[in-house]
This record gives C-alpha cells, sequence and structure tokens, in this order.
C-alpha cells in the first residue's frame, strides 16, 4: 500500500462508547440506517475489554463528543483499560436505559445489539436504537481534528530526565530511551515506526 494514512480522511468522529461496567474512546461508529429505529454500527477491538462486556450486557450507548471536550474524558477512557481502573470514577454521567453516558457530550444514543460480525481483530456490533438525545448544540469533534490536535489536548509533557514516544496514530505514549525490538503500540496496534520521539 502506497500510503495507508488515506484513512484518516474518511470521515468519523470521536465518541465514547459505554455499556454496563464499562467503555472506550471509539471512531469507527457509523449510521448503517435511519428511519424510526436506527441501526448503528460500532467497530470493538476484540481485545478490549469493552468487546467482553458488549457480550455480555448486548446494549450499547454512544456519547457524541464536541471540540471543546475535557480531554480527561479522551485519556480516561482512551488509554486505560477498565480490566485496571474504574473510568467512571471521575467523570460526570447519567443513568439512561442503565448505561452511564457522558454529561460533557453532545448527547448520546442508546442501541440494542441485534447482529454482530467477527473479523481478525475486531467485532462490528449492529445495534438498534431504542433512545436518544441531544444535551447542547456544540460541533463535533472528528477524528481528524482529534489528530491534527492530539499533542495539545492531550498536553504530552516530557517528564524529566526521560524520553516520550507518541504514537502518530492514537496519542499513546511510551516513556523510556528506546522502543523495544518488534514493539507494538498497545491501543491501535501500530509497529514503532508510527512513534514520534518528543
Ligand atoms: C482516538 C482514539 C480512537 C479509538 N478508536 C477505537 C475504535 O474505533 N474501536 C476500538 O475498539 N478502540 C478504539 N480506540 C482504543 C480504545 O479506546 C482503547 O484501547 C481503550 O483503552 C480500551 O479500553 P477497554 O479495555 O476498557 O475496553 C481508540 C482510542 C483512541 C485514543
Amino acid at each position: 500500500m502506497k500510503n495507508i494514512k488515506i484513512t484518516r480522511k474518511i470521515t468519523q468522529g470521536m465518541y465514547v462508547l459505554t455499556t454496563k461496567e464499562g467503555g472506550c474512546i471509539v471512531d469507527a461508529v457509523s449510521q448503517v440506517s435511519a428511519g424510526d429505529e436506527p441501526l448503528i454500527s460500532v467497530a470493538v477491538m476484540k481485545s478490549n475489554y469493552t468487546n467482553e462486556l458488549l457480550k455480555k450486557h448486548n446494549k450499547f450507548a454512544i456519547s457524541v463528543l464536541s471540540k471543546d471536550v475535557n480531554p480527561e474524558i479522551i485519556k480516561t477512557f482512551g488509554f486505560n483499560t477498565s480490566r485496571e481502573i474504574n473510568k467512571f470514577e471521575n467523570i460526570e454521567t447519567t443513568k439512561i436505559e442503565e448505561i452511564d453516558v457522558i454529561n460533557d457530550g453532545i448527547g448520546y444514543m442508546v442501541c440494542e445489539i441485534v447482529d454482530s460480525i467477527e473479523n481478525d481483530t475486531h467485532t462490528l456490533f449492529i445495534g438498534k436504537m431504542i433512545e436518544a438525545d441531544v444535551f447542547q448544540e456544540k460541533e463535533p469533534m472528528s477524528y481528524g481534528y482529534y489528530q491534527e490536535h492530539k499533542e495539545e489536548l492531550l498536553k504530552v509533557t516530557t517528564e524529566k530526565g526521560k524520553t516520550a514516544w507518541i504514537c502518530s496514530v492514537c496519542g499513546y505514549i511510551y516513556y523510556g530511551e528506546e522502543l523495544p525490538e518488534n514493539f507494538q503500540c498497545p491501543i491501535c496496534k501500530v509497529g514503532k515506526e508510527y512513534f514520534k520521539k518528543q
């Protein structure tokens, strides 16, 4: 492939995908059909704990993030796993249909999973929308905007005496003089060639 970065030009947004007990940041959301009960799809990595939770609870909420969302929400849900922390501890949420949605979001949609497709790395979950609301009229954050602004959004600072390597795909930071042999980003799985030294 000459340049896979063309995929970054597919217009996607930034969302918090939640279910009971956890959730994560996603950009791979799309509307499959319109009508009174639209279908929404979301692709979730099999290695994410959220994938396991979705298969257990069969329901999800998508909170749409705005350009001026508190970046702590992205850090908490995008760079941590609910296997280790309670992501809801310091983030304000409201329970809708038993699922926490993000108060700082533009709004939410809650869906019941009606279908799923497995591939090697991801499950594509398809949900029927059962509840939705708009909290505030703001400009949504696109995935392209996140890519262009992630360093300032995540306020990347190098800890004194430490070298930071930043994943140019998702923004994950690895601290260490050199990246280990065969290193892969734990978040988006790209190789070490995608990391930039700070
Ligand atoms: C900008 C950004 C976009 C992401 N998009 C997706 C996505 O579309 N699907 C996905 O499964 N993970 C995506 N992730 C990765 C998950 O949010 C991340 O792996 C998270 O830590 C998983 O948490 P969990 O183990 O609690 O599920 C994205 C992360 C970032 C920072």
